[in-house]
């Protein structure tokens, strides 16, 4: 029995020194200390032992055993060490070396125009509001004075939901909106999205942004009107810029015009933006038709107002000479990192 413990020993002392990964000292522990393990037998066969050398032999079982045990640990500790060792090197990381720089994000040339725009009206009184972008027919139509049968409803191509309601074709519903809940004066200016179920080309897409203005008092007049414009085409175009208006239709107003501004790449001259003419339209105007008034309750012979609405696309197309209106919606960062 003694030989045996001894052997077991000097076995257990080779066994360990061949150790190199947490398997190896776990099958080793199997080996030895596992239920069917060498130790566990050697507890066993105590039983062979005569009575009077049996405490002594336990002592020597319990010893190695003990040796064995704390060898594990003392191994396995070393192993583990080791693995952590070699992982902080593969891991390590170079603090010194220059960070990895994600890029700044550009603001969108189509929110460009429309803070310019904004901050043009805001800064002579005009204050922000804003509307739904799904819309009844009753305020994207009826109460700007485009009855059913009227044939100015097809010169906007509609999107119909199946409730019965529509994607706004125009900013021009915020009118109503604000004019039922508030009194004279108010002066107002409603950017936002549009859409329209027109065909996608370089000129035009479904969905688009504008800019809607008005003013609404007790003596707003036509010449208002006119200098408003003019002051913020010089803003916007440049201070040399001037604007022509020529008579026009919408429902919603009467009498209507379209306002130009002098083309700011050839100054009037002629050239191939401004097809020749010198000109480049920029919004639709008016003064806004008594009809219109009297649907949000006012009394149109109390107050006068005009109105305007214009389309951020087509501007920002003419001040960059963008020639593709899908380029704004495209999201490629070719496009979008030149402004
Ligand atoms: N709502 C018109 C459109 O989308 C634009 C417009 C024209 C708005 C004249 C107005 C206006 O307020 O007075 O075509």
């Amino acid at each position: 029995m003694r030989d045996k413990i001894n052997s077991i020993q000097i076995q257990a002392e080779n066994d360990l020194s061949d150790c190199s990964t947490i398997e190896d000292i776990e099958n080793l522990r199997v080996k030895f200390l596992g239920k069917k393990g060498q130790i566990t037998l050697l507890y066993q066969n105590i039983k062979d032992v005569a009575p009077e050398d049996r405490p002594q032999m336990g002592q020597f079982i319990n010893d190695l055993k003990q040796k064995i045990t704390s060898a594990i640990v003392n191994v396995k500790d070393r192993i583990e060490k080791n693995i952590l060792q070699k992982r902080l090197e593969q891991e390590a990381i170079d603090v010194t070396l220059p960070g990895r720089s994600s890029g700044f994000g550009k603001i969108h040339p189509l929110a460009k125009t429309m803070r310019s725009v904004i901050k043009i009206f805001q800064s002579i009184g005009f204050s922000v509001a804003q509307g739904p972008e799904v819309e009844t027919e009753y305020y994207n139509f009826d109460a700007l004075n485009i009855p059913s049968y009227h044939p100015a409803r097809d010169m906007q191509d509609t999107f119909f939901l199946e409730n019965g309601k529509l994607l706004r074709t125009h900013t021009s519903p915020v009118q109503i909106r604000v004019m039922e809940n508030r009194t004279p004066p108010v002066r107002i200016i409603a950017p936002g999205r549009v859409y329209r179920n027109e065909a996608i080309n370089a000129r035009s897409y479904c969905l688009f942004h504008q800019v809607e203005g008005f003013y609404v008092d007790s003596s707003v007049t036509f010449s208002e009107l006119k200098g408003v414009l003019g002051y913020f085409a010089k803003e916007l175009f440049g201070e040399d810029s001037k604007i022509r208006i020529r008579p026009s239709f919408f429902p919603f107003t009467e009498p209507s015009l379209e306002c130009d501004v002098s083309c700011f790449l050839c100054s009037g001259k002629g050239c191939r933006v401004c097809k020749k003419t010198g000109w480049l339209e920029i919004l639709g105007a008016g003064m806004i038709h008594p009809a219109v008034l009297r649907s949000v309750g006012y009394d149109s012979s109390q107050v006068q107002g005009y109105a305007f609405g214009m389309g951020i696309e087509r501007i920002t197309m003419l001040l960059y000479g963008i020639n593709d209106i899908r380029l704004f919606f495209e999201n490629d960062l070719r496009f979008l990192s030149q402004f």
